[in-house]
């Protein structure tokens, strides 16, 4: 069995979860390579120290130029705020590595078009991190619609909310700022809903779209009773027509208090309906117009069986599984195609195709006018 080297830049939150899903993936999955903690990447020398010890790496590197060029290096996976996607990326493709970088792809069109190209170029194998594709009852819903249980789909309601930024004096993380974030739970959470909205229903054609910022200054982190300014959207709404002719509707905000991560789409076709909820991960909803009328309704599928996807690799039926085995289901799918010689889905043309409706969006929102993707 071969050994590919991994290094990881960042060692926050996803670098936490990657690391996670890179340790795992061999005990549960034994994939045909086996993936080896090479080095993991930050700035801060004591705190990728730190973050080495704890996950797992072999080595801790400040240098993430350094370290994509590293000859035994096989695969870089990217994990810190999208303005630094493009550059890494990029070098890294350049260099020949397999490439995973974490959502959205880039902050604009333009460096997400280069990163596909660079990739492409290279011929390198790359891959964005829409992770939640990979929950068993959202590749269930996937299989239920290509099987045209549903019939001929007409709409899809996806609405991804939070509840983090919702007091006026949590401070201006990074992620509230347009320079490191791109856009605010638009490119944050919303990507997550226009891949789950790409991959279950179909390419989006145009887009009407509304962007609110509610709090327009907050505390700085690092100088508490100073202020500075908001520069994304707190909440991004967006109707959308897909080009099969499904119609659409997609809100994200981090101001909904009480609602954590609910992630949740519901798809309705002429056949019936299906609903998932990220807080409810292991269940599926179903409504099939074709059962008998005196039992019909709603039915709640627990989506742990063997026989649904990847489920087979962890426990019994009902011993169920959470947010973090969607990362290692990636990587899985990730290894493999690399064994095969493959780009696994979604890739970075799934990534650019989204960052077009993110841009549409934005570009509906200045103007109040529809616009085409
Ligand atoms: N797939 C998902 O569900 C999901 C969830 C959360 C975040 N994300 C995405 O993951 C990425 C990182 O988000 P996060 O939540 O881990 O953020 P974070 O703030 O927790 O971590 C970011 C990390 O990147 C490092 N970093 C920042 N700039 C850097 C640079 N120029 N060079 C080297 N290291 C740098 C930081 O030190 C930190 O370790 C973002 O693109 C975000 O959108 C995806």
């Amino acid at each position: 069995m071969s050994t590919v080297n991994v290094a990881l830049i960042g060692y926050a939150f996803m670098g936490k979860a990657h690391s996670n899903a890179w340790r795992q993936v061999t005990p549960f999955f034994a994939p045909r390579l086996t993936p080896r903690l090479k080095v993991i990447v930050g700035r801060t020398r004591e705190k990728v120290e730190a973050a080495a010890r704890a996950y797992g790496w072999e080595e801790a590197a400040t240098d993430w130029r350094e370290v994509v060029e590293r000859p035994d290096i096989d695969i870089v996976d990217v994990c810190t705020p999208g303005d630094s996607h493009a550059e890494i990326a990029i070098a890294a493709a350049r260099a020949g590595k397999t490439v995973l970088c974490e959502k959205p792809l880039a902050n604009d069109v333009e460096s997400a078009e280069r990163m596909l190209a660079a990739a492409e170029e290279a011929g390198v194998i790359h891959m964005v991190c829409h992770n939640y594709r990979r929950a068993p009852a959202v590749m269930l819903a996937k299989q239920l619609i290509e099987d045209g249980r549903l019939g001929e789909i007409r709409h899809f309601r996806g609405t991804y909310l939070q509840d983090w930024i919702v007091d006026p004096e949590f401070p201006l993380v990074w992620r509230l700022r347009r320079e490191v974030a791109g856009s605010g739970a638009l490119g944050d959470l919303a990507s997550h809903t226009i891949d789950l909205a790409r991959f279950l229903v179909g390419e989006i054609r145009e887009v009407s779209g509304l962007l609110q910022t509610f709090i327009h200054e907050r505390p700085l982190p690092d100088k508490p009773n100073q202020r500075g300014e908001v520069t994304v959207d707190d909440a991004a709404l967006a109707l959308v027509r897909f080009e099969n002719g499904a119609v659409g509707s997609i809100e994200a905000t981090r101001m909904a208090p009480g609602r954590k991560n609910y992630n949740r789409f519901e798809i309705n076709g002429s056949e019936g309906s299906l609903a998932f909820d990220l807080e409810r991960m292991n269940e599926l909803e179903l409504f099939l117009r074709g059962d008998p009328p005196e039992t019909q309704g709603f039915r709640t599928i627990l989506a742990t069986d063997p026989t649904h996807p990847y489920v087979d690799a962890w426990w019994p039926p009902g011993h169920i599984i959470g947010y973090e085995h969607t990362f290692t289901h990636t990587i899985y799918d990730l290894l493999e195609a690399i064994a095969d010689g493959r780009v696994p889905q979604p890739s970075f043309v799934d990534g650019v195709r989204t960052q077009r409706v993110l841009a549409a969006i934005e570009r509906a929102a200045a103007s109040g006018t529809w616009q085409q993707v």
